[in-house]
């Protein structure tokens, strides 16, 4: 049996993707006041700023587009889905919302009030920023190995039990719910076990908590369950999400992800305590309960995606492509979130830029680099996203500074993924030649999006 793991699909429908020169990108990045974000997405030639919403679709789902039902109300589109949803998460309702932060806003908006406090083991910057909007504390209580690049453990997106413990014991009255993401973005994409999942859904059960997951990456962290969790490596990954889904009282999830489409999320929750309120709310900012804010068309591609997306064969892949790129990486010498993670690689700024100092923003001046050297489009996690500038002009900085490359689905090929490993380790070679740069306009909320920066 060969050993070299393909793409588990054939191309039948191509985009092409442009060359640029060293020097034209490094006009455009200054045009784009050093901001990735800015670029027009033409002048990339790998984009991999997010897999959120970026990948191809199958010829089954845009079959599908074109069954869509585009009734406003009770629409044949929305059944669809919503049988699909049910018998994967067990859950009865179904909410649908345009993406995933859409799914946080109405959700806490309708749920929590101001002072709550809500523990998960990272909080993506869209749900910690939601949260915060609403006057709530995010508390991020991943375990201590997940806050170290290079430590490998499987299951690096565990929470920390204990500390939640102690968060419910302290905190109780100001928990409204407790949240888990999976796989854990923030942290490397790290998945968290099934005996986590289930110790949490015991602990905040106990305290009479609800369990709320974040789901953008469930199908991925149910792979990594199936491969590095004993008991599972027969069950059906269908099966292990399933059983995933089980312990939660209610999920977010942005379908950009795992649901294999480009625009999309929804809520599903197990009762209908919080159901008037969620769906007031969802009518007040994203559409009538049968669609919010989706065409039915994305409905039923979504629908669609959802089972393509639980495919053993594609998962298979879709964990080596990530692992791939980072054998590439160990050999040379570049360091990275260990072992990588389901939909990204996450560069350790540190290991390329050892002496520049956190305030010149090391992760975003690799991300600079990549763009620089090869067209690479990446996503500075760092200080720049997750530090803040106080009131009195000081800045808090994040405790690591990584850079992530994450991968559209089902989009780029191993020869992309050999071209970016070359990219890198010319950037490392030329590491000295990196300049820091320092932010001189930024907004209060999710800064690193429209940040304007300078070389320093
Ligand atoms: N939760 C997680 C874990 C996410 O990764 C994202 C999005 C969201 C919520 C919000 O969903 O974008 O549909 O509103 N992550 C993208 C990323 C943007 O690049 O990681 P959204």
């Amino acid at each position: 049996m060969p050993r070299t793991m393909i793409e588990p699909f054939r191309i039948k429908s191509v985009e092409p993707i442009r060359m640029t020169t060293a020097q034209e990108r490094l006009g455009m990045l200054e045009d784009a006041k050093l901001n990735v974000f800015k670029l027009r997405a033409e002048d990339v030639l790998l984009d991999w700023l997010t897999d959120s919403g970026t990948g191809a679709m199958s010829s089954a789902q845009w079959g599908a587009i074109m069954v869509g039902d585009e009734s406003y109300a009770g629409s044949r589109s929305f059944f669809r889905l919503e049988s699909v949803l049910k018998d994967i998460t067990g859950m009865d309702h179904f909410i649908p919302t345009h993406q995933g932060r859409a799914a946080e806003k109405v959700l806490f908006s309708a749920v929590c009030k101001k002072g709550d406090l809500v523990p998960n083991n990272c909080h993506f910057d869209t749900t910690r920023a939601n949260l915060e909007f609403n006057g709530v504390e995010a508390v991020d209580l991943v375990i201590p190995e997940g806050l170290q690049p290079s430590l490998i453990h499987p299951f690096k997106g565990n929470i920390d039990l204990a500390r939640v413990e102690e968060t419910l014991k302290k905190e109780g009255h100001r928990i409204p719910f407790g949240m888990i993401t999976v796989t854990n973005n923030t942290g490397g994409g790290q998945p968290v076990s099934m005996a986590n999942i289930r110790a949490y859904a015991k602990l905040l059960k106990q305290y009479g908590k609800p369990f709320i997951m974040d789901v953008c990456r469930f199908a991925e962290n149910a792979m990594f369950i199936k491969l590095r969790e004993d008991g599972y490596q027969d069950t059906p990954i269908k099966a292990i999400c399933q059983e995933l889904f089980s312990y939660a009282d209610g999920c977010t999830m942005s379908a950009k992800k795992d649901g294999m489409v480009n625009i999309g999320g929804f809520i599903m929750l197990r009762s209908d305590e919080w159901l008037d309120p969620v769906r007031n709310m969802l009518i007040l900012t994203e559409g009538f309960p049968t669609y919010g804010g989706l065409a039915g068309r994305d409905l039923d591609a979504l629908a669609v995606g959802l089972e393509e997306g639980m495919e053993e064969d594609y998962l298979r892949y879709r964990l080596r492509t990530a692992e791939y790129l980072g054998e590439k990486f160990e050999a040379a010498g570049v360091g990275f979130v260990k072992p990588t993670g389901g939909h990204a690689v996450y560069i350790d700024a540190k290991t390329v830029l050892p002496d520049m100092p956190v305030e010149h923003y090391p992760a975003w001046a690799l991300c600079n680099a990549l763009y620089l050297e090869g067209g690479i489009r990446g996503v500075e996690i760092g200080s720049v996203m997750f530090g803040k500038r106080m009131d009195d002009g000081t800045e808090t900085y994040h405790s690591m500074e990584l850079v992530r490359l994450a991968f559209p689905r089902r989009m780029y090929t191993q020869s992309h993924f050999d071209f970016a490993a070359e990219v890198i380790a010319e950037v490392k070679a030329k590491a000295s030649e990196i300049r820091g740069v320092k932010i001189v306009k930024q907004s209060k909320y999710l800064r690193h999006f429209t940040a304007e920066l300078a070389w320093v």
